[in-house]
C-alpha cells in the first residue's frame, strides 16, 4: 500500500552572498508521514532547485550541520517530522544569530572561537601525564553524573539561536560556550577550575545570562544550558565569597 502524500507550500528564506540580498521562495512539494524537513530540502534541490544551499552529513540528530529555523523555531531539520508541525504550508529560514553565508548554511567561525574561549577541555596540573600516562583516572557513577549530561552537546548552534541574549549583545559568550564550561568544571578529573572561572565571572560570561531559557527548551540533545549557566553562577559565587567551590571530587 502505497504511503498517503500531502501537497504543501514552503516557503524558504534563500540568501544571495554576491548581491547581499534575501529573497524568499515558494516550493509545492508532496509529503508523507515519514518526510522530513530535511528530506523535502533535499527532494526540492534535486527535483526543482539544485541551487539550494543546504548544510548536512549523518541525517539523524548527530552532527548539528542541518540546524535551521522552521516555522520560526530553531530546530534540526533531519530531525523534524513535517506532519508534526501540523501545518499546511512551513517557512524555513536559516539561523538568525549566525551570519548566513548561502541561504540555509551559516557560518560557525565565531562560534567556535566562543566555544573555544572557555578551554573545553581537561585542564589538569600534572601535564606529563599528558605524555606518560602511568595510571587510569577513574570516576565513580555520583563523580559521571555531575558532568555527563552536558556532555551530549552537538555543537549545533540552535542554543546560540534562541537566546535573547546573544542577540542582543555580541560580547555574551552564549549558552552553548557555557554549558560546556560547567560539563568541564563539572569532571573530577578537571584541575582547571580558578583558570576557567576567571574568564566567566563578567557580564560576558555568567552574569550576562538573563535565564530566559530559550536555550533549553530548543537543544535537540536534552541539554541544559540554562542550568549549567546557573550552576556556575552559584560556583562562582561561592568561590568569591567563602573562598572555595562545592566539595565534589575524588580522583582515585
Ligand atoms: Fe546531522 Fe541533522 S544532518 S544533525
Amino acid at each position: 500500500m502505497s504511503e498517503q502524500k500531502t501537497k504543501i507550500n514552503v516557503k524558504v528564506k534563500r540568501f544571495d552572498p554576491e548581491k547581499r540580498v534575501f529573497v524568499t521562495k515558494t516550493y509545492e512539494v508532496e509529503v508523507d508521514r515519514f518526510t522530513t524537513v530535511l528530506s523535502m530540502l533535499l527532494e526540492i534541490k534535486q527535483w526543482q532547485d539544485p541551487t539550494l544551499s543546504i548544510r548536512y552529513s549523518c541525517r539523524m540528530g548527530i552532527c548539528g550541520s542541518c540546524a535551521m529555523v522552521v516555522n520560526g523555531k530553531p530546530t534540526l531539520a533531519c530531525e523534524t517530522n513535517v506532519f508534526s508541525l501540523a501545518a499546511s504550508d512551513l517557512t524555513v529560514e536559516p539561523m538568525r544569530g549566525h551570519p548566513v553565508l548561502r541561504d540555509l548554511v551559516t557560518d560557525f567561525e565565531d562560534f567556535f572561537e566562543r566555544h573555544k574561549s572557555v578551554s573545553p577541555w581537561l585542564i589538569r596540573k600534572d601535564i606529563e601525564e599528558k605524555f606518560r600516562a602511568e595510571k587510569e583516572y577513574t570516576q565513580t557513577r555520583t563523580e559521571l553524573d555531575y558532568y555527563l549530561p552536558f556532555s551530549y552537546c552537538i555543537k549545533c548552534g540552535l542554543c546560540v539561536d534562541a537566546c535573547p541574549v546573544v542577540n542582543t549583545n555580541p560580547k555574551f559568550v552564549g549558552p552553548q560556550a557555557l554549558s560546556q564550561a560547567y560539563r568541564y568544571y563539572a569532571d573530577s578529573r578537571d584541575e582547571g577550575l580558578t583558570q576557567r572561572l576567571e574568564s566567566l565571572d563578567s557580564l560576558e560570561g555568567v552574569w550576562g545570562c538573563e535565564f530566559a531559557g530559550s536555550c533549553s527548551r530548543v537543544c535537540p540533545k536534552g541539554v541544559d544550558p540554562a542550568l549549567a549557566i546557573q550552576l556556575l553562577k552559584a560556583e562562582i559565587a561561592k568561590l568569591r565569597i567563602f573562598g572555595k567551590t562545592t566539595e565534589k571530587r575524588s580522583i582515585s
